[in-house]
């Protein structure tokens, strides 16, 4: 099909080291954009009359499986030029049956959002992953989505491949979020959507606000109010005709922290990443970082496409160990893995607090932070869900080989650590980084980083 991206991934594993580079890192770059606001583009695209036309969509395989899934269900979806993609929708309840399994590979986004948009429609679907989706929870969605009548067949532990038949007559639902998670949050809300009267969830906790801004960017009413005992109140009224709009993806700050902290890492850098999304509910690692001590500047402020971006200088220096609130979580979830690359690379403890759900991510983080940061020599510990780091300001020994675990952020923290590391950092498997940031090799290389396949 002329319109699809084939993957290049190579079937064999591609281990890749990360050494420290003769020179400082320097230039400028752009990294692909947010995946997030890629994955909701192209549903509600494809769940809106008319057509919807995006540029700067993120190319990850995350991304194209969701393409591939709306596709699937008859979404008419076209790549136009790289980055610019354009839908044409079938309006909320059009989707029709896959004719065969949706496969949403690593991706936890795609799937949790889908069974949302599948709960309220009339006709079954079978839905799978790879070992690594498989192996998350799935009741975080499958539990609210049953109360508006949809039914569930699960592996064990409610785990992926499942069957979902979407309620013929949804009833709207009020949820009140038992763990901070904008995945759960979006899958009720996209639920909602093909369902009479209003569907509320109430969230605690701030998560990322994409789908709420994006529902009312194509035209859906949307209600947010605070919660009573703290959090917001977000109410969808259902079945809205929602309208195609145009939308720019900004660069997505969750992989402009790789080139972030290994700017600030590698002694002598200076680097500027343009055009990052600044949205307030992702922006953790950026407080957290200036609480370490990191020069970085915000360049150019402007607001692209409904959401707030800016060019982000970012220059070596000095860092200091530093508490990270729990609180902060849910707005640099991704980013614990290259945080604690920094913390490692700082001098004093680093303690970030209430790290449970990094435990269910592409893999159990925690674990896998814990024991690669331990093999490059930092002194690490775990205590509860509390990830503690003792750093004397000088590089880590590095000397490591780090075993990926389908994780493409594991991987990429630890391809950076290698820069800041007095001997390399190998990291198993370097293909997962294609899941969320194709080009991350290359782009970084054209900094400096001179990442180099093993041979
Ligand atoms: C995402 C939400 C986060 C994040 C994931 C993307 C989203 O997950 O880890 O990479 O796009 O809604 P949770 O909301 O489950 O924490």
């Amino acid at each position: 099909m002329p319109n699809d991206l084939i993957s290049h991934s190579s079937p064999a594993a591609m281990p890749l080291t990360g050494a420290r580079p003769k020179a400082p890192l320097s230039g400028t770059i752009r990294v692909p954009g947010d995946k997030s606001i890629s994955h909701r583009a192209l549903m509600l695209g494809a769940l809106a009359v008319g057509r919807t036309e995006i540029s700067g969509l993120l190319e990850g395989e995350d991304v194209l499986a969701t393409a591939a899934a709306m596709r699937a269900m008859g979404a008419s979806i076209e790549r136009l030029a790289e980055g610019r993609w354009q839908v044409d929708g079938v309006g909320i309840g059009g989707l029709a049956e896959p004719a065969d399994v949706l496969d949403l590979g690593n991706s936890g986004t795609a799937a949790r959002l889908l069974l949302g948009v599948l709960a309220t429609h009339p006709f079954t679907s079978f839905v799978t992953g790879d070992a690594s989706l498989r192996s998350r929870p799935m009741r975080r969605v499958t539990d609210p989505l049953s109360r508006f009548g949809a039914r569930f067949t699960t592996r064990e532990g409610g785990r992926l491949p499942l069957a979902v038949s979407g309620a013929v007559n949804p009833v709207p639902v009020e949820y009140t979020l038992p763990v901070p998670s904008a995945q759960v949050k979006s899958a009720v809300l996209l639920a909602g959507l093909n369902t009479p009267g209003e569907t509320t969830v109430i969230e605690p906790q701030a998560t990322r606000d994409h789908t709420e801004r994006m529902l009312g960017h194509f035209g859906a009413t949307l209600r947010v109010a605070p919660a009573e005992g703290g959090g917001k109140r977000i109410t969808v009224v259902g079945q809205p005709e929602l309208i195609a709009a145009p939308i720019v993806v900004p660069a997505d700050i969750s992989s402009a922290a790789f080139a972030i902290v290994a700017g600030l890492v590698v002694p002598g850098s200076e680097i500027t990443i343009e055009g990052v999304g600044l949205n307030p509910s992702r922006t953790g690692l950026l407080a957290s970082l200036a609480e370490m001590g990191a020069d970085i500047a915000y360049l150019n402020e402007r607001v692209e496409g409904g959401e707030p971006v800016a060019d982000l200088r970012v220059r070596a220096g000095a860092l200091h160990g530093a508490e990270i609130p729990p609180e902060r979580a849910p707005s640099m979830i991704d980013e614990y893995p290259v945080l604690g690359v920094a913390a490692a690379c700082a001098k004093g403890r680093t303690v970030m607090r209430g790290l449970a759900e990094l435990r269910v991510k592409e893999s159990d983080r925690l674990a896998g932070m814990a024991a690669g940061l331990a093999a490059c020599g930092v002194k690490v510990s775990v205590e509860g869900d509390d990830l503690i780091i003792d750093g004397d300001g000088n590089p880590p020994a590095g000397n490591a080989m780090i075993e990926t675990r389908l994780d493409h952020r594991i991987a990429m923290a630890f391809l950076v650590m290698g820069l800041a590391a007095k001997s390399p950092v190998q990291v198993d498997d370097a293909r997962p980084i294609a899941t969320s940031f194709p080009g991350f090799v290359p782009l970084m290389n054209r900094l400096g980083a001179g990442f180099a396949e093993i041979v």
